[in-house]
This record gives C-alpha cells, structure tokens and sequence, in this order.
C-alpha cells in the first residue's frame, strides 16, 4: 500500500488532466476525475490529501463541488484551476476554503513547486501534532505512551538510571514494551552516539550462543573462518540490550557472569582477554525467581543483573491507557498507510477497555493496524472488532475450562479495578461506591492481587 501523499486533478478538459498526471505521477499518487460528481465519488472511496479542481465544470460548478469536498473533509486542500476570466470566481472559492488558485495556462515548475511546499507541510502538520500533543501532556516518554501512575512511574525511573552505567533488569510479559524502555535507557545515556545491540537469548542456537556473546577467533572450530567479533565487543562504549535473559543456558549463565564481574570476555579459540566497555540492559518475561528455586537461573547472575529492577505493568493493570494508546496508534497508522481513519467511538473505546489484552501493547497495535488497513475511509464501527474483543468468544489465552471460582475471582478483579479507576486510585472513595468498608476493600486487593491504578 503506497503512503505517498494523493491527488485528485478534476477537470474536464482530458488533455489537461492527462498533463498533469504526467507532472504529478512521479511524486504522488495521481487520480482523475472529469466531473465533480465523479471527483466526489473518489473522494468519498478513498481519502485524498489535495485537490486540484476546475472551476469550470459541466453538471457540477467547481465552486459547489469545493463546498462538497470540504463538507466531507474539511481538511483536504483544495487548490483551484481557473481561466483568466474567471479569476473573481477563484478569490470566492479561496473564502469558501481553497488554499490557493492557479490560472491557466499554468507555469509548470510553480505549480509542482506549490504542490511539493504545500504536501510537505501537511505531511510534517500530521505528525508534529500528534508528537506535539502526547508529549505535552506529559503522556509521551522516548517511544512510550501512557498517563498511568504505573507507566510514569517507569518514566521516572529510566530518566534516574539512564545517565548511569548501572544493570537494568526489565521484567514483564510479552508485548508490554521492554524492548521500547531498554531503547530509551540508552538513548537517554551518555553512550547514546555508540550502537545499541540487541541479542535475543531465546532465538540462538545453545551451540552459537558463546560465539554470538563472545566472538571467535580464525580456525576456532571447524567453520570458522575469520576471526568474528561479539555482540559484547561490537557493542563497545554503547548498550548491549540481552533479550529473554531467563532462557540462557547454565552455562552460558556463568560464563556471562565471569565477563560482567571482570569486565572482560574472552573469544573462543582466543589466547588472552579482551576488555570491553558495554552497559547491559537485561530483559525477561518469565519469572526469574521461581527459575532460581528450580535451579535453572543462576542466583548470582541474577542479582549482578537485577541491580535496577524495572517492573512494566500488563496492559489490563493500567486500562486507563488504552484510549491513549489506541489513538496514538491510530495516528501512527494513518500516517503510515496515507489513510484517515477516525478516531474511536465511546462504544469501541468502551469494548476495548473491557477486554483483556493476553498480548498487552503490541496486541493492540496489531489490532489497530488491522483496523486501519482494512477501514476503507471514515470510523471504525464495534462490528469490525474481532469477536474475542466483542465479547462473544472467551478471550483466548483463557478459554477452556476456567472455573467457576477464577471466572468469580476475575469478575470481582475487575470490578474493583473499575471502581478504584472511577474513583483516581482513591481507596476510600472506592470502597464507598463499593459499598464495603474500606479495610475490606484493601483485603481484597490483596486477595485478588490488584497492583497498579491506571
Ligand atoms: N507504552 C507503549 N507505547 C507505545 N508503543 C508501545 C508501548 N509498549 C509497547 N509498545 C509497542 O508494542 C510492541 C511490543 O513492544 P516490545 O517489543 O517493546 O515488547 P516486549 O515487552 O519486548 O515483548 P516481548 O517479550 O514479546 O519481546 C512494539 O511495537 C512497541 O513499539
Ligand atoms: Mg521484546
């Protein structure tokens, strides 16, 4: 799908339309329309971003269909083609909302100058506002979006231990955005010139896995024909990102121990130490603590990479987000795709919020995508939800054979969260609307193990 900026050239005259497709085709994505009735019906298929249109036109007049075009979207440009003689028509359509008006015949390189300054400051309005407006409101960190006490809690966090040279363990499901805040930590850092390495320690080979730490010499082991460096030495002076740190093998625990105590590593086949210089930022979505019980996790490893623990919050802990999110994605998307969708109605938002998320964020962002991708023009209705979302199919992660007691558990979970959310985190407030006392309420919590208030 082509994201380059469109234009609809409306006139009907077929030899002007056809020379400006020629001017225009390179850069953009060129349609034609030789009535305004036809103009409309394109218009109203897929979104377009500038208009150029006839004011002279038969059936329709150029003026009226400049009105229709800006009734459906006010924020499509329109500039106006005109003769000489009908330039007092063009300063009318200029107070109706055309941005500006050329006069035939035109001056080819003013014209592709005017469209070329004109996409480009609408390409650039695009994302400045919505950048602009998250990070106003305090709800944009780095790459991460949220407004919860949770999120902005790790906000706080990355901006402390960024500047360091300190350990950070980032734990938390799948999809809840650890690669995002170990790219925020490094990029809040002094080492931020330096590269960012990421090496994902479930997706090696066992047998790689010390060559890709560590790097090999020439004729280490039979294939290795030169000598290859680590992502430990390539990382050097910058930020080596270990994703999923909890599937490392024993071994290879012990040796990344050895290299993060002394500092240096040594390549397989190699004679001699090699000092490297790399902050590690370490990732795991499964419980390192219980692996430690069950000896598959190195207690040790474990606390010289736990030494700034950063915990991220599911994404049902902190529903308050979701508007955020989804709109951010939204425009993302949007941007992306050259489309216009929307934003998300009360009753969509309201479904969205009452579902879930087994993947967290990146759950939604596919969602959204898909939504966007697949939307031809205008909003997004709650039918073209899928149906675990809807409300009509378990959510997947969870069908089959919940129990009577954890559907009661998950309903009570949830009704809490709802009230503390209504109530900003205000316990007491809670427990009232409740109507429990508010000892009862925090027992519950506890009981139900309800962390964040979003
Ligand atoms: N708070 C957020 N704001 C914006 N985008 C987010 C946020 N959290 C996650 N994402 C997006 O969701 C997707 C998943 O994030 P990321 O890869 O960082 O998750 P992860 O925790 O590393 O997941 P996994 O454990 O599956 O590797 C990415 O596309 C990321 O950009
Ligand atoms: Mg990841």
């Amino acid at each position: 799908m082509s994201n380059r900026p469109r234009i609809l050239v409306v006139d009907d005259e077929k030899s002007l339309r056809d020379s400006m497709r020629l001017l225009l085709k390179d850069r953009y994505d060129v349609q034609l329309a030789a009535t305004g009735r036809e103009a409309i019906g394109l218009i109203k298929a897929r979104p377009v971003d500038l208009v150029l249109l006839d004011i002279r036109l038969p059936e329709i007049d150029g003026l009226e269909v400049l009105k229709i075009i800006k009734g459906i979207d006010d924020s499509i440009e329109v500039i106006m083609v005109t003769a000489v003689i009908t330039v007092s028509k063009a300063v009318e359509a200029l107070r109706l909302g055309a941005y500006d008006y050329i006069t035939k015949p035109f001056d080819i390189a003013a014209l592709t100058e005017q469209v070329g300054k004109l996409m480009e400051k609408r390409a650039l309005l695009k994302e400045n506002l919505s950048l602009r407006r998250l990070i106003e409101a305090g709800a944009q960190f780095e790459k991460i979006v949220g407004r919860s006490a949770a999120i902005r809690a790790v906000f706080k966090t990355i901006e402390d231990v960024a500047p360091s040279n300190s350990t950070v363990l980032v734990s938390g499901e799948s999809g809840t955005g650890k690669e995002l805040v170990a790219r925020a930590i490094h990029n809040r850092s002094p080492r931020k010139e330096k590269l960012f390495v990421a090496l994902n320690c479930a997706a090696i080979p066992e047998n790689l896995l010390e060559s890709e730490l560590f790097g090999h010499e020439k004729g280490a082991y039979t294939g290795a024909a030169d000598r290859q460096l680590g992502k430990f030495e390539i990382a050097s002076g910058g930020t080596l990102f270990l994703d999923e740190v909890g599937s490392l093998p024993l071994p290879m625990q012990t040796k990344l121990l050895r290299a993060l105590q002394e500092r240096e590593i040594e390549r397989i086949g190699g004679s001699r130490p090699v000092p490297v210089d790399v902050r590690i930022v370490a990732a795991t979505n499964s419980d390192l603590k219980a692996a430690i019980k069950e000896r598959r996790f190195r207690e040790d490893l474990y606390y010289r990479l736990n030494v700034v623990p950063i915990q991220l919050p599911p994404l049902r802990e902190r529903k308050g987000d979701i508007p955020l999110l989804a709109a951010h994605f939204l425009n993302k998307y949007n941007h992306e795709f050259g489309k216009k969708v929307r934003g998300l109605k009360k009753e969509v938002l309201d479904l969205l919020a009452a579902y879930d998320w087994p993947g967290n964020v990146r759950e939604l962002e596919n969602l959204i995508e898909r939504l966007v991708v697949l939307s031809r023009n205008g909003g997004i209705e709650a039918d073209k939800l899928p149906p675990e979302i809807r409300g009509e199919a378990p959510c997947p992660a969870r069908s089959g054979g919940t129990r009577f007691r954890d559907a009661v558990r998950k309903f009570e979970a949830d009704f809490i969260r709802q009230a503390l959310d209504k109530a900003g985190g205000k316990k007491g407030k809670a427990a009232r609307t409740l109507g429990i006392h508010r000892n009862t309420l925090l027992q519950l919590e506890k009981k139900l193990k309800i962390k964040d208030l979003s």
